[in-house]
């Protein structure tokens, strides 16, 4: 049985890396996810048969459960204006899948290791020949790290020769860092001089105009974003 995330499917850069790391040969190449939610980044990993680990602190993503979705008559797209203000949706429960539950339906569990774990408070020791992250950095409950201290701890466990992959949330206002605070979201740049010597930085792309969001599960109002990534080796 093929499970669905409620995120939605995996973006393509997603199964680049994958294929990144099928295509060099490693010998048993082990992949994190650093908030895996319900595993839409960690299933294409298992189902690859790449052994992969997620850490999340929410249990519900983890073990299954309900979750408040808004429920909406029909999908609007806004464009963007700073003084936009969302509609209010009713909210209705519904249950989902747990990544732990996806993992045991489509009999993939040999492959992968999920832990209830807040990763930026306790970063494992263990070392990966992929991290990757999808905007994890930016959570209230990781504001008291910085971003430097956060992205430092995302490299600290990529092995030598391994890569790191970050999507993050970027100020829509680079100057307004009341609503836009520096521990969670990263100017135009920034990133890039984060990551040591240690790494090299293979690409970045950074948007420059935020993009529209429908009122989702955990974020139940419109909105909008700016999003940034960064692909990088560690090559010391
Ligand atoms: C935005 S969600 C990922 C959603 C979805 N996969 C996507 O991008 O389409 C980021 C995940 O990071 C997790 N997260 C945030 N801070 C974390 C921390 N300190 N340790 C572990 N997971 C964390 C959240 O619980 C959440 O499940």
């Amino acid at each position: 049985m093929k499970t669905k995330s409620i995120w939605g499917n995996p973006p393509k850069r997603l199964y680049k890396l994958l294929n990144i790391i099928k295509s060099e040969n490693r010998e048993n190449p082990e992949v994190c996810i650093v908030g895996c939610s319900d595993g839409k980044f960690l299933m294409p990993f298992a189902r690859a048969e790449i052994k992969v680990t997620g850490y999340d602190i929410d249990e519900i993503a983890l073990y299954g459960g309900e979750k408040l979705f808004p429920v909406k008559e029909e999908n609007k797209i806004y464009a963007y204006n700073a003084k936009f203000k969302s509609k209010d949706y009713p909210l209705e429960k519904r249950r989902v899948y747990g990544v732990c539950e996806r993992l045991q339906l489509e009999n993939l569990e040999a492959f992968a290791n999920v832990k209830l774990l807040d990763f930026y408070r306790n970063p494992p020791n263990d070392k990966f020949d992929l991290v990757f992250t999808s905007c994890s950095l930016h959570y209230s409950k990781n504001a008291e790290f910085s971003l430097l201290d956060k992205v430092q701890k995302l490299g600290s466990i990529v092995k030598k020769g391994g890569y790191l992959y970050v999507d993050y949330m970027m100020a829509i206002d680079e100057d307004d860092y009341e609503n836009y605070p520096d521990s969670k979201f990263f100017r135009k740049g920034q990133i890039k001089n984060m990551l040591s010597d240690s790494f090299e930085i293979i690409s970045i792309k950074e948007n420059s105009y935020p993009s529209f969001e429908g009122a989702h599960v955990d974020c139940v109002k419109d909105h909008f974003h700016r999003f940034g990534y960064i692909f990088a080796r560690r090559i010391k």
